[in-house]
This record gives C-alpha cells, structure tokens and sequence, in this order.
C-alpha cells in the first residue's frame, strides 16, 4: 500500500490499523459535521463483558465517542450461546437494529462473541442479515481494528471466525466500565466439555497467561485506581497447569496479594473436581481474597455428575463444601444448578434439593437446561419433557431463595467493610456498595465515597440487601 510497511507483529500491527481507522474515522466525523459513536453491547458472561471492554477500548483509540444502547454509529453485539434463550434475545433484537439501519444508512452494524462460533449461526446472517457488516469470533477479538478497517476500505460484509488459536495477543487498549474495580482474564478457553455445554467448542482449548503478564496488567490497574480484581477463567483451578513453567492458581493468588494498593481479589468460575487443599489454605489465610466462592454443582445427583461428565460425586461435592466451610468459616457459597438435563428423575432432582439444603447457599444461579447443538447431551433420547421440568424449577427456586433470605441475614449487627460503587439508582442520598462476599449494601454517603472501602454498620438485611450506616 503506497510502499507503507504494515508490521506483522502484535501488537504493533493492530496500532496501525488503529491509526489508519482513527484517520477513516475522523473524514467521516467531518462529513456528518459531528462526532460519530459506538456501543459495545454484551449477551454473556463476565468473560465476554471483560471482551467488550476490550472491543470499548479499540473503539474509542479510532475515534468513536462511547454511548449505551442502540442509538449510534458503530453498534456490535458480542454474543453468548450457552442457553438458547441467549441466542433468541441476538436475532430479536438485530432485527430491530435492521430497522434503525435503513433509516441511518451510514451506520455499521457487527456481532462478535460465541455465538458467531457456531456455523449455522454465520450461515443465517449471511443469508437473512445482509445488513451486518462484521462477523467475527471469540479468537481474533485483538484483531477488532484491522477488521473495522478492512471493512471501511471494501464496503462489504467481512466475516472472520477462527475455529480455535493457541495465541493471546497482551497490550491492546480497554476501557474499563468501573474506574474502581475490573475484571482480568488469567486464562482463556475450556478444556472440560461437561456434556450439556457448549463454552469448550465456542471458546476453544484451555490456555492460561503467563503469571507476569497477569501481575504486570494488574500494577498498572492499580496505579490507574483500582483496588479490586475480578480474575477470570472458566475453570480457574486448573490455571497455570499448561505453562512452560507451570503455576498453581493458589501460587498466583500468593502473587498477586502482593501488589501493593490491591485491596480486594476475587476470582471465577471454580470447577469442584480441581479445587485443591493449597487453595483453601491461601484463602483462608489470605488479607484480600474475598471470602467468596462461586461453586457451580450443576446437580446433587451423582448419576447425573457422572453423564455430565463432571469428574465429582454428590459426596465429594459435600466434603468439599465441608473442608472450605471448615478453614474459613465466614465463607459465602454460591452456585449453579441445571434442572431437566437428559433422563433427569423425580429421585435425582431430589438429590439436588438435598444437596442445596445441606449446603445453604448464600445464592444461586437456577437454570433449566438448554439444548445445545454438537453436545453429547444434545443426542441423548431421554430428554425431559417442559411439564416435568417447570415444576422442579419452581420448587428448586422456591427452596433456594427461601434459604438465601436467612443466610443472607447472618450478617446483620456487625460492622464490615464496604467497597462503595455508585449512588443509589432510587434514592440519592444513599450510595450502594459490596461486602467482600459480594452482598449489596446501601447506606446514606456522597459521590466522594465512590470507590474507597469504607466500615458499615449492617442495621437490617432486607432479603437480598443490607441497609447500613456508615462508621465514621
Ligand atoms: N465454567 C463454568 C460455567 C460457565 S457457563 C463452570 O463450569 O462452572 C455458566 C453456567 O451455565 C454453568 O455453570 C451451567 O450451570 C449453565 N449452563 C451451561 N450449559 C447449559 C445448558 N446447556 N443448559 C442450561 N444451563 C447451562
Ligand atoms: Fe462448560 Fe463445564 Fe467448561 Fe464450565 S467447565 S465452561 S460448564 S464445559
Ligand atoms: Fe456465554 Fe460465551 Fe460466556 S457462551 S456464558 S458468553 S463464554
């Protein structure tokens, strides 16, 4: 191109692209005679929230002032696949979006994410979207800007999905949604394929980042304002075992507690087969780590575990829960559970049931299951009718909410610190912030607050919340 050298190197090649995109950017926002504007909007997890913030990042580099919602220039959809209903809620609202698009023509409209990791789905849109104009998927995110750009000089559709990469491409911008706390990805991928699933074919191989680059991002979190990280990984106990030199995930909690200025960490999602003793005892002695643990069970039925492919039984499961109660027993439990998977019985849902009284959960993520193309539960013949299903879902969320409101309230009558995140969306003269085991408090306060740690006096829980007061 005019004898320019574009580098082959990242992330050097994708700062060029970035350059020349902001140059695109900047012709276009002076024809229209204003700023142009871009709204990464998320489906899924935390990991694909922590992936647009990355795609924010990029997107103001070039350019493009960063607004909420549909109303904008550049709008692109980052997807999520794990249920269906998440799929649905993609094609639902891009329709309306084709209808924004005629009346603004000069808007771009792309999807990313795990959904555009499944060939039937790119296939759809190429044939009923034609008004998309990039596609791409979980593995080539860092390359967000060569792809805007190829789009901006060719005019048509691009579409770039990789099946799988073993590559993690560190230093690309992110704009961060809270300037006070992030996420942080310590690992990528899944290599555990539970058999109703389908994060290990959208999300490709398990590969973990090296322990200094995760340390070098976290100081540089911290000398930008951060006092609380989120560490991110589909199965964060078995981080590190893939690494030239391998590290156990409690050996880089050890890490990071070190870095001065960090108040808080946290980390998700834990797989019960991989949770070690090592990790249990750095909790329990940790200053930071909150003590918090998101446990998902899936079901207490151990026929199931095992067609889940889950590698623990329901007594593994209870001792587990056992041993971390044990070493630190002001910890919070929370959970997943799938009701109606494949051949589910009236006596395995029990099982479940048991287990979530034996436990006590502090919350939990009730899902009926989905069936997901290209799994092995997707085949199974004895799936479980909706009216068997519904039933055993309203039961189990009964139970568990109803165990949720009194272990929420354990609490009250002591003083814990607060990390303070926003002014109360009803009331402004109260700010909300989160105790270390992740519950919600409100208390009076001022904007100032927002972002210390702060002591509360928990007055009253009310359900799922905690009104509070201040210690001065
Ligand atoms: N890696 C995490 C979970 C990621 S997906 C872990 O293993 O714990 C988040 C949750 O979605 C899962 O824990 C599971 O409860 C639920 N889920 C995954 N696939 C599902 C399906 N096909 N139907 C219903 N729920 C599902
Ligand atoms: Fe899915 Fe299992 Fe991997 Fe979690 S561990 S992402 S449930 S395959
Ligand atoms: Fe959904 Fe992908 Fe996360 S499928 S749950 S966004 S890893």
């Amino acid at each position: 191109m005019y004898g320019e050298i574009i580098p082959k190197k990242e992330p050097e090649r994708q700062y060029y692209f970035m350059e020349k995109c902001r140059e695109k950017i900047a012709e276009l926002s002076k024809e229209l005679g204003r700023p142009l504007t871009a709204s990464p909007i998320t489906f899924g997890c935390q990991m694909n929230a922590r992936d647009s913030e990355k795609l924010a990042g990029i997107l103001e580099k070039i350019g493009y002032q960063l607004v909420e919602g549909e109303d904008a220039d550049f709008v692109i959809y980052n997807t999520c696949t794990v249920r269906e209903n998440a799929n649905l809620r993609v094609y639902g609202r891009l329709g309306v979006l084709g209808g924004i698009k005629k009346k603004h023509p000069h808007m771009l409209i792309a999807l990313c994410g795990c959904m555009m990791q499944e060939k039937e789905v790119v296939e759809k849109l190429q044939k009923s979207y034609r008004f998309v104009d990039l596609i791409f998927g979980t593995h080539n995110i860092y390359k967000f800007a060569e792809l805007i750009y190829q789009r901006l000089t060719s005019g048509k559709m691009v579409i770039d999905v990789w099946k799988d990469t073993t590559r993690i491409v560190e230093d690309l911008p992110v704009e961060r949604k809270y300037p006070f706390k992030s996420g942080v990805n310590i690992m990528f991928g899944c290599n555990n394929f539970c058999s109703y699933c389908i994060v290990p074919y959208v999300r490709g191989r398990e590969r973990s980042r090296e322990p200094k680059d995760i340390i070098r991002e976290i100081e540089r979190l911290v000398a930008d304002g951060v006092v609380e990280v989120m560490l991110l990984g589909q199965n964060v106990n078995s981080y590190g075992k893939n690494l030239e030199q391998p590290v156990t995930f409690a050996q880089l909690l050890q890490e990071i507690e070190k870095i001065e200025g960090l108040e808080r960490i946290r980390f998700m999602t834990s797989h019960p087969k991989d949770l070690s003793d090592e990790l249990i005892e750095v909790m329990a002695h940790s200053k930071k780590i909150c003590k918090h643990m998101h446990l998902p069970l899936q079901s207490g039925s151990s026929r199931l575990l095992k067609i889940m492919n889950r590698h623990y039984d329901k007594e593994q499961y209870l001792t587990l829960v056992k041993k971390l109660k044990d070493a630190i027993p002001d910890i919070s439990l929370t959970t997943d559970i799938i009701v109606g998977f494949p051949g589910e019985t009236e006596e395995d849902f029990e099982e479940t049931l048991d287990v979530v009284r034996k436990v006590r959960y502090d919350s939990a993520f009730t899902f009926i299951y989905s069936k997901r193309t290209g799994t092995p539960a997707a085949k199974m013949d004895n799936q479980v009718p909706e009216e068997v299903v519904k039933p055993r879902f309203d039961r189990l969320l009964k139970e568990v909410q109803e165990i949720s409101r009194e272990e929420s309230a354990r609490l009250t009558g002591q003083t814990l610190p607060v990390l303070v995140e926003e002014i109360n969306d009803h009331d402004a003269s109260l700010v909300t912030g989160r105790l270390s085991n992740n519950l919600l408090v409100h208390f009076p306060g001022t904007a100032d607050l927002i972002g210390k740690i702060v002591d509360v006096y928990l007055a009253e829980c009310k359900g799922f919340y905690y009104m509070g007061e201040m210690k001065k």
